[in-house]
């Protein structure tokens, strides 16, 4: 008798643990999450993996529980591709991601063949929604939004007449450095362009060429770890000129990699604080007592899991064209707010302010 309560039992806990593949719903996450960019990867995860627990919490979608898929692109274009094929043979349903507008890019092509819903939280190079791809859509905003708002604020704000342009070589980088120059050149006056490689950790070669020019503001298209040792780097060799960057550069790492008070005063461009949106305070303390403080990106992520998930329940079903249909003709309530996707799958609303980093910390600073 013992023994076949306990070949009953042994058969219950079996059955729980490998739920059947039918029964469950497969989403993808991918990001950098290894590597000098795995703090954003974190973030990511831990963002959609709240909203999905969330919902597995109140039986899953369409009856079936979610099952998330992790991948790491390791922000390297390649890697990116070869994680989105595996992805999508794994028989994901969407996917969340990628963290840099260089692998979402090349992915959304393996997406866009297997008819597969991606929606990035944070790629926010305006190639990625130009393709006309009906699957790919983004609840970022768009370097041609970021850069126009960080140019308004050097020439109106700060009225500076002489700036250094500096870019990371990436999509993102070079992109986001481009339209600031664009939209700066009739007024201000570019000293220096130029590149630096990903990944290096010297960069005073560079930063003394700059400092002969002598520029009143750094402009930099890139990431954090490389935007910190820029920063650092800077005051070692006594170049004060102002620093600005934009969203990839928006997170403690890049306080802790330049430096206190070297950081001090830098400026980045950003969506406006989740902190002071209300619909987002729910969100902010599960996070918080959960993960720790929020990372840049993690409420974008949870809100992009949360919108691929409702529009699986609206269209109830997991056929990608339904899903991206509905995607398309959503108008969702996230804990940023209301997000609403135009044709090409940008966001119909996309504000950006500058923030500035103070005792250690970065704060809103300026709207337009
Ligand atoms: N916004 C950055 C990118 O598009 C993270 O790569």
């Amino acid at each position: 008798m013992r023994r076949a309560v306990f070949i009953i039992l042994c058969f219950c806990l079996l059955s729980f643990g490998c739920q059947k593949k039918e029964d469950l719903i497969k989403i993808g996450i991918a990001g950098p999450m290894t590597g000098d960019q795995a703090k954003i990867g974190m973030d990511f995860k831990n963002g959609v993996l709240l909203a999905v627990e969330e919902w597995n919490n109140k039986g899953g979608v369409l009856g079936k529980k979610i099952e998330m898929i992790t991948s790491d692109d390791q922000h390297d274009p390649k890697q990116a591709v070869s994680v989105a094929n595996k992805m999508v043979n794994d028989g994901v349903v969407g996917v969340i991601g990628h963290f840099n507008s260089s692998c979402s890019i090349p992915a959304s092509d393996v997406y866009n063949r297997a008819v597969i819903p991606m929606i990035t939280p944070a790629s926010t190079n305006p190639q990625l929604t130009k393709k006309g791809y009906e699957n790919v859509f983004r609840v970022c905003g768009r370097d041609d939004q970021q850069g126009r708002v960080a140019s308004d604020f050097v020439i109106n704000y700060l009225k500076l007449k002489e700036v250094a342009i500096l870019h990371d070589k990436t999509t993102y980088g070079q992109g986001l450095a481009d339209e600031f120059k664009k939209f700066i050149s009739d007024k201000v006056k570019v000293v220096y362009y130029g590149g630096i490689v990903q990944g290096d950790k010297d960069f005073k070669m560079v930063l003394t060429a700059i400092k002969n020019k002598n520029p009143k503001l750094i402009f930099f298209g890139g990431i954090y770890p490389e935007a910190g040792l820029l920063v650092r780097e800077a005051r070692e060799i006594g170049l004060d000129a102002k620093f600005m960057s934009g969203d990839g550069t928006i997170d403690p790492k890049f306080i802790e990699i330049a430096g206190t008070l070297a950081a001090e005063g830098t400026y980045v461009t950003f969506s406006p604080d989740p902190k002071n949106i209300p619909s987002a305070k729910g969100f902010i303390d599960k996070y918080r007592s959960r993960y720790g403080e929020i990372g840049p990106y993690s409420i974008y992520a949870y809100d992009a899991a949360n919108i691929m998930l409702t529009a699986i329940k609206e269209a109830k079903s997991i056929e990608g064209k339904s899903i991206i249909d509905m995607l398309h003709s959503i108008e969702f309530n996230g804990a940023l707010g209301k997000i609403r996707f135009d044709s090409k799958g940008d966001v119909t609303v996309a504000p950006y302010v500058v923030w500035i980093t103070k005792g250690g910390k970065f704060e809103e600073y300026w709207k337009p």
